[in-house]
């Protein structure tokens, strides 16, 4: 859809290295990828309070949460996935300007998706996580029964059954959440961000 011709972008006074600075910490993306009952929601929530414990400033982008609201008219289709992740991307792109760590949840099975959303952020803002698992461990998971329905073809177009999942190529951070704890994990990801300087 093209866009109205008569719209101005603002600048503001207060700045994104302001909010940093206000923060205590550099402002960043942890974007979580990784099929249907990986651990992405449990990761995010774990380094969500690691953080929080320590005063630091961040917000979680969760897909079933998104999907009951902002993006409630999206189904799981290519082209509504593609939409699904381009509007997370400019809602964190948000939450980042206003200087927080933002943790994304969402399955982002599309390499070029993904790519879309990390070329909307400077370089060392945008942090892939792959949480790892095989599917075999996922579909024995199965924390919300979806895997049996899907298998059973009640849901159309699931992830790792009927519809595709694109690794990430060269993610920041690789969480095997089959071979690690949620606290080695947690700690893996605060020590990147340590490492960066993020923190
Ligand atoms: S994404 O592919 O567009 O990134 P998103 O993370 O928002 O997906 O939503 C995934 C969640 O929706 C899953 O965890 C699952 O609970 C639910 N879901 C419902 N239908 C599907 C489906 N066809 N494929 C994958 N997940 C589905």
């Amino acid at each position: 859809m093209k866009n109205s011709n008569h719209i101005t972008w603002h600048h503001s006074s207060v700045t994104k290295k302001d909010r940093n600075l206000l923060s205590g910490h550099k402002s960043c993306v942890l974007w979580f990828t990784g099929l249907s009952g990986s651990g992405k929601s449990t990761l995010a929530n774990a380094v969500d309070y690691a953080l929080f414990r320590n005063a630091l400033r961040s917000y979680i982008l969760d897909g079933d949460n998104i999907r009951h609201g902002l993006n409630r008219d999206l189904r799981f289709g290519p082209e509504d996935r593609k939409e699904n992740i381009r509007r997370i991307g400019e809602v964190a792109k948000l939450f980042v300007d206003s200087g927080q760590i933002v943790l994304s949840a969402f399955i982002s099975p599309f390499r070029e998706d993904r790519e879309l959303v990390r070329n909307m952020f400077e370089s060392d803002e945008f942090i892939e996580v792959y949480v790892k698992c095989p599917i075999q461990v996922c579909e024995d998971r199965d924390p919300k029964g979806l895997y049996k329905k899907a298998r059973k073809g009640e849901i159309p177009e699931f992830t790792g059954i009927s519809s595709p999942y694109e690794m990430p190529s060269h993610p920041e951070i690789v969480i095997e959440s089959d071979k690690m704890s949620i606290e080695e994990s947690v700690e893996k990801i605060i020590a990147y961000l340590q490492d960066k300087k993020i923190l």
